[in-house]
């Protein structure tokens, strides 16, 4: 219950359509149990005097009472249709919004399967529970509750008699609850993990195939749907026994009102009317009493669904960033600076080291810096820190003298542009994914421009030019292509600050040079961290620093590394026997 609350700022604004409709539901569902009284008053008048007119009068009274059900119903869903699924659609707006701004170490650390299962398949069990157990919880228990005063007022040893079962039939349903709630949550986690598995083999594909690992692949699927079908298979198995205990208790209870009626009407204690309205108002309050069972069922799970809902939603999305009281400007240091930067993974184990510790670093303005240190010692890590991607552990990034935790994140993120080492490109045309890294309003100059340093002009060849959709949804480009179209997007803005991690990997030596020769252009106006393994993107930096064991262990030219320093010495002559 307390979960299924915090819908309620969702569900306000179409309160009063809701309410509207569960009234309407409960007029609806009373008008049914009118029914049985005119079936008594035909029994006792017009069937019991042989009055064929009055019988008519009877059978047209049942169906206009029978219509005015329909309608009834019909208006109430037309009345809950559309107002749920803007409920829907807000919830999962808010849920996008929220994951868009959720720090990079939440996305490290969901699984990307569990976050769409949240997004689809909950929302719609939410969607479900709005519009169908939440109104005919109630719409039931009204119905129930008028259809046993009618009963009690027409007869109150048959109506004791019916009451019965209400007992064991309420104690079934409060156990039932506990465990089905257990059952649904492992369920939806459990799709959750599929969802992951099934959206990792798609991305993944070509190595599946690759590796002839399509058997193995389909194996762990089966055994992970194998476990859900078992989960499915409890929740059905306690809805069985749920529903059975509602289904025959209430209908024992039936039959021994009948034979109790039938003998008291034989003895004359009884009209044969008010045992026949009697009967069709148990027989019409046997849907309300069974589907209490799936009602509560669905309710159950729609509250696990609120749950995970709330779990990606409670969660604390980045800071706007730009707290003024620590802004003072430190002229002397203009440029890049890291001041004594510590950093850890939050995710990391309990215990190990940081990944990077008291790193100063200085890149003045207009300087480019190459960033260089064998695999895995943190260069992209460190890179990250600049556009706040990660937040330092300790210690500050400071642009020309400002903290870069003073600043809003909208002022650091236009300022400093980043290439990535994975260079994505997004479902939209070529035009579109460069120009995301401008700001609003630029356009045609700025895209060639960029395009013309990134040596991206490939693009203008494609079939629909820079229109060309490309992405998951578009034209495949070559590894090469889409980093120099990443390259492209992290020029276009013309920023004061470039970080690029490895950005001419993929590219051949010719076109790398070509595009160095453009880059050094741009760089020249630019203060530039690049992340380099190869010597010839190292020749494209003023300055080179080599990061080991966590710290900045030297920092120099090319040429100055290359002589006094032996571990950049080592690093930089096996890369040059691999170019070679
Ligand atoms: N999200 C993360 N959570 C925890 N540890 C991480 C995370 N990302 C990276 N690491 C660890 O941090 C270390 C440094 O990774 P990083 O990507 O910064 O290396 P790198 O210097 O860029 O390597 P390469 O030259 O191969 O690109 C690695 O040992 C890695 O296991
Ligand atoms: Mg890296």
């Amino acid at each position: 219950m307390r979960t299924l609350l915090r819908l309620w700022p969702y569900v306000r604004p179409v309160r009063a359509r809701l309410l509207t409709a569960a009234f309407v539901a409960v007029v609806a569902s009373c008008t049914g149990l009118v029914i049985p009284l005119v079936l008594k008053w035909m029994v006792d008048g017009p069937v019991a005097d042989r009055d064929p007119a009055g019988v008519w009068l009877g059978a047209l009274c049942l169906l206009l009472l029978g219509v005015a059900e329909a309608v009834l119903f019909g208006i109430r869903r037309w009345l809950v249709a559309r107002p749920l699924s803007h409920v829907e659609a807000e919830m999962r707006a808010d849920l996008y919004r929220r994951l868009q701004r959720l720090p990079v170490a939440f996305h490290d650390r969901w699984a990307s399967g569990q976050l769409l299962s949240r997004g689809t398949t909950d929302l719609m069990l939410l969607r479900m529970f709005l519009a169908f157990p939440l109104t005919f919880l109630l719409v039931n228990g009204v119905t129930i509750l008028v259809g046993l005063v009618v009963m009690l007022l027409q007869d109150w040893v048959l109506g004791l008699v019916i009451l019965g079962p209400a007992i064991p039939v309420m104690w079934t349903c409060v156990v039932f609850e506990r465990r089905y709630a257990q059952v649904a949550r492992r369920a939806q986690d459990q799709v959750g993990d599929l969802t992951t598995v099934v959206e990792e083999s798609v991305l993944g594909i070509r190595v599946i195939k690759g590796f002839g690992r399509h058997r193995s692949q389909a194996r762990a699927f089966r055994e992970l749907s194998g476990r859900l079908r078992g989960t499915e298979l409890r929740k059905a198995r306690l809805l069985a026994t749920i529903w059975g205990v509602i289904v025959t208790l209430p209908e024992v209870a039936i039959g021994a009102a009948l034979v109790l009626g039938a003998v008291r009407v034989a003895d004359g204690d009884l009209s044969a009317g008010t045992l026949v309205a009697f009967l069709s108002t148990a027989l019409a309050l046997r849907w309300p009493v069974d589907s209490i069972g799936f009602l509560l069922a669905m309710s159950q799970e729609a509250a696990t669904a609120t749950e995970r809902y709330f779990e990606v939603m409670d969660e604390a999305p980045e800071d706007r960033g730009g707290d003024r009281a620590a802004r003072p400007r430190l002229p002397e240091t203009r440029g890049l600076r890291f001041e004594d930067v510590s950093f850890r993974y939050p995710d990391a184990p309990p215990g190990s080291p940081p990944l990077l510790t008291h790193i100063d670093l200085h890149i003045r303005p207009g300087e480019s810096m190459a960033l260089v240190g064998a695999t895995g010692s943190g260069k992209t890590t460190l890179t990250a820190l600049v556009p706040r991607l990660h937040e330092v552990t300790s210690g500050r990034i400071t642009l020309d003298g400002v903290d870069i935790t003073a600043m809003s994140r909208e002022e650091l993120r236009t300022k400093v542009a980043v290439a990535f080492e994975e260079p994505t490109l997004f479902s939209a045309s070529v035009g579109e994914n460069v120009l995301m890294g401008a700001p609003d309003g630029a356009g045609k100059p700025e895209l060639d421009r960029a395009l013309a340093i990134a040596q991206a002009d490939f693009a203008h060849a494609l079939p629909q030019g820079t229109d060309t959709r490309v992405g998951e949804q578009g034209l495949s480009l070559s590894g090469g292509q889409r980093q120099r179209l990443a390259l492209a997007r992290a020029v276009v803005g013309r920023p004061e600050f470039l970080v690029l991690d490895d950005p001419l990997s993929a590219l051949d030596v010719h076109t790398e040079a070509a595009v160095e020769a453009a880059l050094r252009r741009v760089l020249a106006d630019t203060t530039a961290l690049i992340v380099a393994h190869r010597p010839s993107t190292v020749l494209l930096a003023d300055r080179v620093a080599l990061l080991s064991g966590g710290r900045i262990a030297a920092v120099g030219t090319h040429q100055e590394l290359l002589r006094h320093n032996a571990e950049y010495a080592h690093l930089m002559s096996g890369e040059q026997e691999d170019t070679r």
